[in-house]
């Protein structure tokens, strides 16, 4: 029995080739999977027995084998990432305006995606991922704060409260571009889920039957922990002198903490937006963000870079105060590393 050889190297190739040697047109392909979209891939050999078929159904199972092996052997590439960076970058490139104000808070988003992007890749090698995994992950990092652009641009803030989740806000600017439909649906999945996911109090508990989906979302939660921590931290150290209202949710920089923040972080709880008063509320809840690290790598960074240390120091010198830093840092030490893993 002879065996035929198709050597599939693009999507126009894949479809003159199913088409001419199977009479079957490219729509029917389609009709075969409905709702699911016929993706380019990249170069592949199948081997299939031609004369095993005959006949229009046979030659239908046939081509629906291929198209199978096709669909379910692709994974995102390099090129992938190559054209949603691209995307990217025109898509922000459209947001301008005559402010500078509104310039400089736009700007200040992008730079942090781009930070937020390599922050990523040091957890996912941390992680010893995949190259694959690497990509999903950088995808998602790039995408994470896509809301936020459109959200600046149209009500001055990034208080989400005062204007719109910016998390659900860029999937469906991501959704309304179908600019993932490249990707296979799981990996398209995960990315708008984990997009969504990045800025919720906690990752919903139905997550876990999706052990992908909670291993990503925990790795951009962190990885863009971090990067805000980088932040604040530069500018605490600089004395303030470029602090940003939008930053600091434009609250006042009155002397006192609030209770109810103090106390999330005694019992070891993030702290919650509504109880944030004033500036130091919003340095304690940036602190409280340690009880939701997730990897060693991410625990190491902040040791690595003293953000924790640099963020005490400027809050007030009180006595609670005082116990804050204390119980964080041994919280600290408690979940530095154990075995190589995170403890609880
Ligand atoms: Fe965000």
């Amino acid at each position: 029995m002879s065996r035929k050889k198709y050597l599939l190297s693009s999507p126009h190739h894949k479809e003159k080739t199913l088409s001419s040697s199977f009479g079957l047109e490219y729509p029917e392909l389609e009709s075969l999977h409905p709702g699911k979209k016929y993706v380019p891939t990249g170069i592949k050999t199948l081997n299939y027995s031609v004369e095993e078929f005959s006949g229009r159904s046979a030659q239908n199972t046939y081509a629906q084998n291929i198209y199978n092996e096709i669909f379910y052997s692709r994974c995102m590439q390099k090129e992938d990432l190559v054209f949603f960076r691209k995307w990217f970058s025109e898509y922000v490139k459209g947001f301008t305006s005559p402010d500078p104000f509104i310039r400089k808070n736009l700007d200040l988003k992008a730079k942090h995606t781009k930070r937020v992007c390599e922050n990523i890749l040091l957890l996912a090698k941390a992680e010893r991922l995949g190259e694959n995994e690497c990509l999903i992950a950088k995808t998602i990092a790039l995408f994470h704060d896509l809301g936020r652009f459109e959200q600046f641009l149209t009500y001055k803030t990034f208080k989400d409260s005062e204007s719109e989740n910016h998390a659900a806000l860029g999937v469906k600017i991501l959704k309304k571009n179908g600019i993932l439909s490249r990707l296979p649906g799981e990996e398209r999945n995960i990315i708008l889920k984990a997009v969504e996911f990045h800025n919720l109090m906690e990752i919903p508990e139905d997550t876990s039957n999706s052990p992908q989906l909670l291993f990503y979302s925990k790795l951009i939660r962190d990885a863009d922990k971090l990067d805000i921590l980088g932040l604040i931290c530069k500018d605490y150290e600089a004395g303030g002198k470029s602090r940003n209202p939008a930053l600091e949710l434009y609250l006042p920089d009155t002397p006192e903490c609030s209770g109810s923040v103090i106390e999330d972080i005694m019992n070891n709880r993030m702290a919650k937006i509504r109880d944030i008063r004033n500036q130091n509320d919003v340095k304690l809840l940036r602190l409280s963000w340690v009880f939701d690290i997730n990897f060693p790598e991410t625990f190491a960074l902040i040791r690595k870079h003293r953000y924790l240390e640099i963020i005490m120091s400027s809050l007030p010198g009180t006595e609670e105060v005082f116990r804050v830093r204390r119980h964080l840092e041994n919280y600290f030490e408690k979940n530095t590393l154990i075995n190589g893993r995170v403890g609880n």
